[in-house]
């Protein structure tokens, strides 16, 4: 894609974006909203502001929501985690501590959801090897593997994406730019499957996204933020953990702090994650350190943090304490999925001429 046709494109998921925000305000039932997160370590702040407070706005405000554990993705490139039982269990206890109600949405691991996965076959009959070799994600991954180690699971992803989506026929999908991609993939084989198989009566949904207005937060190191960075703060990490990991963070040698992010990256997303916490701006975060220098930005993030945090921590730490309410919370979430998803594999069957 040249990139005024990227820019255009974006622009465009932007402006639709705006429409159904304002949609969502006046007709919330109508949405059902599917957003998910790998299971490969504890979430995060920048989870927290890049998408977790969007998923409790959004089930606040009405919309059925369900929250999935993508622990197949988690195993695109690595051999399946020993401890990965106690991280979807943390995932779990991270989900209901900032707010996701259990009574209101559904949270699920779509390994347990078995019509889930059995209709990435009938989806992968609906593209072609080239079309998913296309998918940005994808071909950087064959890229950067060079000698030829993508796995099938990670060159599929997508198409197993669409089958997290449109399982439980989800009509909006909250997601970053990366993956407005994997989006159009769903939406071309709920299409394709329309065309082939219900004409004129389309089954399947075309899901729209909802593009995040959170701005990007990046690591304590000023890389991008990452569960495998080592440079973030868990959500459940403790008031001391926070101040060492901030202690660590990358600043700059000029004393006086200033919101600069084209000059000063590493001080301006200090900046941007203390005013986030504090619902103020960095300008304001900025002028109130002053000639502080990087030692007072970081003991001004670590107390923000820890602030905001607090509350979201107590319950945490309650509910990590009852490992089996939280297990039974999954439970009770996979299987409304698997019922739901069930009903769409039948319809499926039947469309398809599989129903014996
Ligand atoms: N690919 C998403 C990520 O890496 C996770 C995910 C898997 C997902 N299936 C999904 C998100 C379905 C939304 C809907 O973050």
């Amino acid at each position: 894609m040249s990139t005024i046709t990227a820019a255009r494109s974006l622009l465009a998921s932007q402006q639709r974006s705006d429409v159904l925000e304002a949609e969502i305000e006046r007709y919330p039932s109508a949405f059902r909203v599917l957003s998910g997160d790998r299971p490969t370590g504890a979430l995060h702040v920048g989870h927290y502001f890049g998408s977790l407070a969007n998923r409790v706005r959004l089930q606040d405000a009405g919309v059925e929501l369900l929250v999935l554990i993508a622990d197949y993705q988690a195993i695109t490139d690595r051999a399946a985690a020993a401890d990965l039982p106690a991280i979807v269990t943390a995932l779990v206890a991270d989900y209901l501590a900032i707010g996701i109600d259990p009574e209101r949405a559904i949270i699920f691991a779509h390994s347990q959801v078995e019509p889930l996965n059995q209709l990435l076959l009938p989806f992968l009959s609906l593209v072609s090897v080239a079309e998913i070799g296309r998918n940005p994600t994808v071909k950087d991954e064959v890229a950067a593997s060079g000698s030829g180690t993508v796995s099938g699971l990670m060159f599929t992803y997508p198409v197993h994406q669409a089958a997290d989506i449109l399982s439980c026929h989800a009509n909006l999908v909250p997601v970053g730019r990366d993956q407005l991609p994997h989006l159009e993939l769903t939406r071309t084989i709920a299409r394709r499957f329309n065309e082939r198989y219900t004409p004129g009566d389309p089954y399947f949904p075309a899901p729209d996204g909802l593009l995040s207005r959170a701005p990007l937060l990046l690591g304590t190191d000023g890389q991008k933020m990452s569960k495998s960075r080592n440079n973030s703060v868990p959500i459940g990490a403790t008031p001391d953990e926070t101040v060492r990991l901030l202690a660590t963070a990358k600043t700059d040698s000029h004393r006086q702090i200033t919101y600069e992010p084209e000059r000063r990256p590493a001080v301006a997303n200090l900046l941007l994650l203390t005013a986030l916490c504090r619902e103020s701006t960095p300008e304001a975060i900025a002028a109130d350190i002053g000639s502080g220098g990087g030692v007072a930005l970081k003991a001004a993030a670590a107390d923000a943090i820890n602030d905001r945090f607090a509350a979201i921590r107590v319950r945490r730490a309650a509910l990590a304490a009852e490992p089996s309410y939280l297990r039974e919370v999954l439970a009770a979430g996979n299987d409304k999925a698997a019922a739901i998803a069930d009903a769409t594999l039948e319809r499926v069957r039947e469309l398809m001429h599989h129903a014996y």
